[in-house]
């Protein structure tokens, strides 16, 4: 946690921007696995994080926009709760921690609410994304189900983008940490991937990593020799010489900011020349994505020089043809590479998804493309000073995807199919940095950043 003046400031000024209503934070709760009392590990919602910095089940909070008034709700824990769980703070002082004075018991929350929603003020929320804050939110605002995405208040979703997308100083220094953890799971399978391994083993010690020196991973790692399937948790496959390796993983602090990186490893030590072209056009679209964030510069700008860099190598490779804007433009890289270059991140890996990929990624000014492949692009705007984005560019060789187009003949003008065949099983590689948006360029996050050269990597790998 933060000091309490962080919090305080984050709302003030949120209170600032929305101007009027009454603001509901609705924390998370934990969730039974397979039986009520054996739960998921607690994952807090982000925004109640970032505004509350309590990081513990069964909270909620308002902000009286108007008044500037600020309530917790929560209850002190009785003495069975004790023999359980030990002693716990009391909510007075667990609100004080965070600068907040007034407390009520969480059953107050509905009378609460039902006094607001009587009165002429507007109750704001953030779209829920668990079953039991839509519940919730449906029983004390009386919205229907299906309304409550659409129901959630737009100025309260933009004024909180507004404030989480500029990372401070303290949220800085946790994500270079979150980078750090990043760098040793990702490191320490560098140097543990060779012919014999299953893939599930390597899961198993970059998932320790990130709980011994954080919380958990970002995200479920994503590990697999079939690194085409571009988000594979299935982790079973022995590895086998000659093949790709992707690892995309990342680690979360213990004040939950995220890393995410992804780096592509021969199985064998030794990149075949057929990879190591690839594997170049790649880490190339990576290096020049990096040269060119700065502020002022769109992340689609970026994004697609990205994938010209890409076209053009695969056009010199011989697997596209034609002229490397046309085909650009027509959106023929997206064969081999259908998904975005980055997303901000944070507190979520994705930050704030869940308020809306287009709120964060994107304006009113500045609208989302419908082709394939941009379309996937998350962030897509421009870039300020205090943005964390990753940068992740990739080349797949998805055999559906490929047999689709082929069969459909969508882009035959600037895509040799015949050549392609190939490559069916030739797999996928991603290579993905996170990356600070600083006054006058970027940096990367992390002390150090992963090997990334073909040289450099081989040259980790050959003691392995
Ligand atoms: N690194 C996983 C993702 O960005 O979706
Ligand atoms: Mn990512």
């Amino acid at each position: 946690m933060f000091s309490k003046e962080v919090y305080v400031n984050r709302r003030a000024n949120l209170a600032k921007k929305v101007k009027s209503g009454v603001m509901l934070f609705m924390g998370n709760s934990d969730i039974g696995m397979n039986y009520p009392s054996n739960t998921y590990r607690f994952r807090q919602d982000s925004s109640f994080l970032y505004f509350f910095g309590l990081d513990e089940p069964d909270l909620a909070a308002v902000i009286d926009a108007d008044s500037g008034e600020e309530i917790l709700f929560g209850n002190d824990v009785s003495i069975d709760d004790i023999i359980w769980m030990g002693p716990q703070p009391a909510m007075t002082d667990k609100a004080a921690q965070v600068g907040v004075k007034k407390v009520l018991p969480y059953s107050s929350l509905e009378e609460y609410i039902a006094k607001i929603k009587s009165s002429s003020k507007k109750v704001h929320y953030l779209p829920p994304y668990r079953d039991n804050i839509k519940i919730a939110i449906n029983k004390m605002l009386g919205i229907d189900f299906p309304a409550i995405k659409e129901g959630a208040s737009q100025d309260m979703i933009r004024a909180v983008v507004s404030l989480r997308e500029i990372k401070e100083r303290c949220e800085i220094e946790e994500m270079d940490n979150a980078a750090n953890i990043g760098y040793m799971m990702h490191y320490t399978a560098m140097k543990m991937v060779k012919p014999g391994i299953v893939e599930q083993e390597l899961v198993g010690i970059m998932e320790g990593i990130s709980i011994s020196n954080g919380t958990m991973p970002s995200f479920p790692i994503i590990l697999s020799q079939n690194g085409e399937t571009l988000h594979n948790h299935s982790h079973h496959q022995i590895l086998t010489d000659g093949r790709l390796l992707v690892i995309d993983a990342g680690a979360e602090t213990n004040s939950h900011y995220a890393s995410d990186f992804t780096r592509t490893l021969p199985s064998g030590g030794k990149f075949t020349s057929r990879q190591r072209d690839i594997y170049t056009i790649v880490s190339t679209a990576n290096n020049l994505a990096i040269d060119m964030i700065r502020p002022g510069i769109t992340y689609r700008e970026v994004h697609l020089a990205a994938v010209r860099v890409l076209a053009q190598g695969l056009i010199n490779i011989g697997l596209m043809k034609g002229d490397v804007d046309e085909a650009v433009a027509a959106g023929a890289h997206a064969l081999f590479m259908p998904h975005g270059l980055g997303h901000q991140m944070g507190l979520d890996v994705h930050d704030m998804e869940d308020l809306g990929e287009n709120f964060v990624g994107y304006s009113d000014n500045f609208i989302r493309a419908t082709q394939f492949g941009l379309r996937s692009l998350r962030m897509g705007k421009e870039l300020k000073p205090g943005h964390v984005i990753t940068v992740e560019p990739g080349c797949y060789f998805i055999p559906a995807l490929i047999e689709k187009w082929k069969s459909e003949g969508t882009n035959s003008n600037f895509i040799n199919f015949d050549k392609l065949e190939g490559y069916y099983n030739f797999g996928g590689i991603r290579l993905e940095d996170d990356v600070l948006v600083t006054e006058k360029g970027c940096r990367l996050l992390g002390s150090k950043r992963l090997p990334i050269t073909v040289e450099d990597v081989e040259l980790e790998m050959s003691g392995n």
